[in-house]
């Protein structure tokens, strides 16, 4: 056990946990942030995405100690106040099915927002590329990215 601080979602949080404990489960069960999704556990889904200093990085495969002092940000943590632009796109354009993969779906297309501000549709295949959608709501999700940027939700 080690005592690790991260700052999450803007707020500084201090964890008892094994330090190779996975950055997932730190936020799942310590944190009770259970809005990051567990789906192959093995870096190879990106249902856990969440950012850590502005960057996408899979949650299930990365050890807590990696990311002491660090900024992660959730899906709860997104908008800052009320919904982010891309949760109102995803809501426009009803992407989700069952919903599972959506979470990391979005952190991945926010990420690509905050670098890219009106990616193309090959911008956005390469971000998403690694977030698979066992339902397919792939076209919906371009869509969604597309509304968001600004570019309305037809291309
Ligand atoms: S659960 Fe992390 S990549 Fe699949
Ligand atoms: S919405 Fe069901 S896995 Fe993507």
């Amino acid at each position: 056990m080690a005592d690790i601080t991260l700052r999450v979602n803007g707020s500084e949080k201090k964890v008892s946990v094994s330090p190779e404990t996975p950055l997932l489960w730190v936020l799942r069960d310590t944190l009770e942030l259970t809005g990051t999704k567990f789906g192959c556990g093995a870096g190879l889904c990106g249902a856990c995405t969440v950012h850590v200093d502005g960057a996408p990085i899979r949650s299930c495969s990365t050890p807590v100690s990696q990311v002491a002092g660090k900024s992660v940000t959730t899906i709860e943590g997104l908008g800052a106040n009320g919904l982010h632009v891309l949760q109102q796109a995803w809501i426009a354009e009803e992407v989700p099915q069952c919903g599972y993969c959506q979470t990391g779906q979005i952190m991945s297309a926010a990420a690509l927002l905050a670098k890219t501000p009106s990616p193309t549709d090959e911008q956005i295949t390469q971000a998403i590329n690694g977030n698979l959608c066992r339902c397919g709501t792939y076209e919906r999700i371009r869509k969604a990215i597309h509304r968001a940027a600004g570019n309305g939700g037809s291309r």
